[in-house]
């Protein structure tokens, strides 16, 4: 049985890596298919471009796991060929409802079954959007999402995570010359 995990993936996070490597040991295959909108294209901090290098980068590593995109609706892409289900992951309880309603849809308009897994509970706080506010800011998102994620925000934020470094750098103590301890001493 083959599946297709869309999304946004603006970036790939730990809990879609978490949920598409548990799909890749039940499924055949799996294709990680980044929906895009060139009507939207401006609300995403990656291009189409860099979330499809991202996704390559962070799945690799799975065999049976392929990155594709499309631009229009998910059940006009999984008529073509044969694609299987639509596979998306639940993080908690507030999720369900939003994917019930397209799950549904997507059953009316394209005959297409949707199969979820539900993302492990240390993911359950975790969301691309989180993710891009923290490292807006700087923050560590290292856990949050892989290492091809990570890398990229860092150079997106490249000036404001090098400006909180040098912040936290001039922060620390002298301990080369042990000039704080001896200023001290009378
Ligand atoms: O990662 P996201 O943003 O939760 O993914 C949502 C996505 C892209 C799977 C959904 O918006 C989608 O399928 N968009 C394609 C257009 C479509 O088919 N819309 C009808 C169902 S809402």
């Amino acid at each position: 049985m083959k599946a297709v995990f869309p999304g946004s993936f603006d970036p790939i996070t730990s809990g879609h890596m978490d949920v598409l490597t548990r799909a890749s040991r039940i499924f055949d295959t799996v294709t990680v298919t980044v929906m895009h909108n060139a009507r939207k294209q401006g609300r995403h901090l990656f291009t189409l471009d860099e979330r499809l290098d991202i996704l390559r980068a962070a799945t690799g590593h799975l065999e049976n796991v392929g990155v594709d995109s499309f631009g229009g609706l998910l059940v006009d892409y999984m008529a073509q060929e044969h694609k299987g289900i639509i596979l998306r992951g639940l993080r908690a309880v507030s999720d369900y409802e939003y994917e019930l309603q397209i799950a549904h849809l997507n059953r009316q308009i394209g005959e297409v079954e949707t199969v979820f897994i539900m993302a492990a509970t240390r993911w359950s706080f975790v969301s691309s959007s989180m993710v891009r506010e923290i490292a807006s800011y700087g923050g560590d998102i290292r856990e949050m999402v892989p290492r091809a994620s990570a890398e990229a925000l860092r150079l997106k934020y490249a000036d404001v995570y090098e400006e909180r470094e040098n912040a936290a750098a001039s922060a620390r103590p002298d301990t080369r010359t042990g000039a704080q301890e001896s200023a001290a001493e009378p």
